[in-house]
């Protein structure tokens, strides 16, 4: 018996087939005239497949009668034209398993609506609700985009590692990875712990980015990106901050800040496009459910051309606004939360990127401008979010590199091989971030970065 997922039975091209469909139950509805109705889902689309049992199966009474959500069974039928509402077809089942039962009153999920805030206490079982099921497959397509928009245009994937010596960000955000003992580590002469006696002979730690090493492959072989698990030690309880995150990061040799800001366009673009065209009923749901601004903030997207505008520009922007902000705007300090939500969702109503940062907020690897000031670096922000890239026009100049790093008091020691790469063929190259929780916060238009992700990682909580 050929099996089909609950999306492929509700559509009319199935009608007729006879098939297995699998999955969970979520209703069951009982009428007077000898059968139910049960509603299966199975993750394969937000709607449920609607089934028909009726007495005449073995197992009605004893069985059909006692299914409550949460209960796994598979169904075998045919596949009909239903005369129900929003559904094109049902299943006439001639055979119904239960392969797991559901405790009824102990199971969480019942008809009753979970806030988001309960439901990730139940990280184990929210992929069965509406909302995670849908995240999860806009999650999904939105990776899938990443490939593929890279991968048509000859970038190659290459996978940067998860334990790394150095510190890409200078921000002092690693978590430690240690063999040693904390409760007594070896130590030397002087009482300092001894990495010499640790695995890798060294302080190590899970990586913040994979751009140093992103940058060794572009130099190399031109165009990379890097797509995998970050990890910060950012003690930030907000809801667009995670300890471990995904991010996607190309690095392209040959490319200045334009062109790294033509990329990061043309990508968000091609993430957007594809999520309005292949996932329509889970996008319908968040912009009635979730936020009804959702659907016209993806539109403008895809419309016209991302605002650009010099950190200069913007902070004068700002300092005009007449808002009254929490935290004051000044030259030279980082844009805050509001700052951020002012210019995309109220000055401009659409994606900003901002570029040409004061140097003294931004790390030792971006170009110098020549005004000696400021640095090649741009933010896309966009409205509901803020930040969703990071990215720059990296430092090729071995001395100017170097005069950085001592202006930040990184050893050239510790980074030998990074130096290396602006002795030997140098090019300019240029590449960003792209944070993936972000990206499917602003493409569902869930609020909480903890509902974006399976398993979220953040201070105090790492469950499951
Ligand atoms: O701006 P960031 O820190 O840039 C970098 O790490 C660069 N090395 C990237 C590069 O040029 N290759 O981080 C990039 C993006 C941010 O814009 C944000 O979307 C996301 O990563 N991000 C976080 N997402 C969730 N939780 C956190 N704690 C995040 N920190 C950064
Ligand atoms: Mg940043």
């Amino acid at each position: 018996m050929p099996i089909l997922s609950v999306q492929a039975a509700r559509d009319p091209s199935a009608i007729g087939a006879q098939a297995t469909v699998r999955g969970w139950v979520r209703t069951r509805r009982d009428s007077k005239g000898g059968f139910s109705f049960v509603e299966v889902n199975d993750g394969s689309c937000l709607a449920n497949l609607q089934v028909i049992a009726g007495e005449d199966l073995a197992n009605y009474a004893d069985e059909v009668k006692h299914l409550t959500a949460g209960c796994s069974v598979s169904v075998t039928g045919v596949v009909k034209e239903s005369g129900g509402k929003g559904q094109a077809t049902e299943l006439a089942a001639a055979e119904l398993t239960v392969h797991g039962w559901a405790e009824g009153d102990e199971y969480p999920l019942q008809k009753k609506r979970h806030t988001l805030e309960k439901l990730r206490e139940w990280a184990h079982l929210r992929p069965r609700t509406n909302t995670m099921g849908a995240v999860m497959r806009v999650r999904n397509r939105i990776s899938r985009s990443i490939h593929d928009f890279f991968q048509e245009d000859g970038f190659l994937w290459v996978h940067t590692p998860i334990i790394t010596a150095s510190d890409c960000e200078g921000a002092g955000q690693m978590f430690r990875v240690s063999t040693l003992d904390p409760e007594n580590p070896p130590r030397d002469k002087e009482g300092r712990v001894d990495f010499g006696r640790d695995f890798f002979h060294r302080p190590s730690y899970l990586t913040v980015s994979g751009q140093l090493e992103g940058e060794i492959y572009a130099t190399a072989l031109g165009k990379v990106y890097t797509f995998g698990p970050t990890f910060r030690a950012e003690n930030s309880n907000t809801s667009r901050h995670l300890a471990e995150f995904w991010m996607v990061e190309p690095e392209v040799a040959f490319n200045d800040l334009t062109d790294n800001m033509d990329l990061a366009e043309r990508f968000l673009k091609r993430i957007v496009a594809d999520v309005l065209r292949d996932c329509g009923e889970d996008m319908a749901f968040f912009q009635e459910r979730i936020d009804p601004e959702v659907m016209p903030r993806l539109e403008k997207i895809t419309a016209g051309a991302f605002e650009r505008l010099p950190y200069t520009e913007a902070v004068t922007l700002l300092e005009q606004s007449g808002e009254k902000f929490e935290f004051p705007v000044s030259w030279g300090a980082d844009l805050q939360a509001e700052h951020e939500r002012w210019l995309t969702e109220k000055h401009f109503g659409s994606p900003v990127i901002l570029y040409d940062y004061p140097s003294g907020i931004k790390p030792f690897y971006m170009h110098v401008n020549d005004d000696g000031k400021t640095v090649r670096a741009m933010d896309v922000l966009a409205p509901g979010v803020g930040e969703i890239i990071g990215g720059s026009q990296r430092e090729a100049r071995l001395d100017v590199l170097k005069a950085r790093m001592a202006e930040q008091g990184l050893s050239e020691a510790d980074y030998w091989w990074y130096l290396d790469l602006r002795r030997f063929g140098t090019v300019p190259h240029a590449g960003f971030g792209l944070g993936l929780e972000r990206m499917v916060q602003f493409t569902t238009g869930m609020a909480n970065i903890r509902d974006v992700i399976p398993f979220p990682r953040t201070p105090g909580s790492a469950e499951f």
